[in-house]
């Protein structure tokens, strides 16, 4: 059997998840962005995924609903924040795997389009794409140092492009804090 399951978060199972990201980012502000994120109306519907190693929690990925507004037509969208692995089992596709199992996810729902705001080098690896070229909007002016790690990818047969606007996430992930860097 695989080591490392990989399944969605249930209740009962939040506190396992705010640990990994406290783990991960060495801080708790990652976690009480997930606790928000969680009980927040216009976060849903959500995958929160779990990956789970020799019984214990060691990475969370959560997808939240997004909007696109101005689109040329209606899109489901979702935000990939945070992505966590913890720090003893990092390097070892964690990530990836958990990247994968939520756009899996994503893709049955009919999500079309996942968006990202992270290092551009990473999420690359798993077929995202800077969205600013492809008239796809942060919720929130990104600066220009960072301008790669917005990004977006496509989960249906319509490429990048196709549809354009600027992105509206959920009410906790609407500070422009989050979208410094
Ligand atoms: C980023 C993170 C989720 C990656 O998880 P992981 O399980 O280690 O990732 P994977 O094993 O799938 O991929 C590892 C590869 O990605 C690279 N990588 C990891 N973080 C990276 C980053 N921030 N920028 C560029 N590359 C990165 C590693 O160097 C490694 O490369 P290699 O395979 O050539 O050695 C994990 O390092 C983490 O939780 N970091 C702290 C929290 C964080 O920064 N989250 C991302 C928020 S957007």
């Amino acid at each position: 059997m695989d080591p490392l399951q990989i399944r969605e978060s249930k209740p009962t199972d939040a506190e396992a998840v705010l640990q990994v990201e406290r783990e991960a980012f060495g801080r708790d502000d990652e976690a009480s962005l997930v606790s928000a994120l969680l009980s927040d109306p216009g976060a849903r519907p959500y995958v929160s995924l779990l990956a789970i190693e020799a019984g214990q929690p060691v990475g969370h990925a959560l997808f939240t609903n997004a909007r696109l507004l101005g689109a040329q037509r209606p899109v489901h969208c979702s935000l990939l924040a945070p992505l966590a692995v913890s720090p003893n089992v990092q390097r070892r596709g964690i990530g990836s795997r958990l990247i994968a199992a939520g756009l899996g996810k994503l893709r049955e729902f009919g999500v079309e389009l996942v968006f990202v705001f992270g290092s551009s080098d990473y999420y690359r690896r798993a077929g995202f794409m800077p969205a600013r070229g492809f008239g796809l909007q942060a919720p929130f002016p990104i600066p220009e140092a960072h301008a790669d790690s917005w990004m977006a990818l496509a989960l249906d047969d319509r490429p990048l492009g196709s549809v354009t606007g600027t992105v509206r996430c959920a009410a906790s992930l609407s500070h422009p804090e989050f979208w410094r860097e």
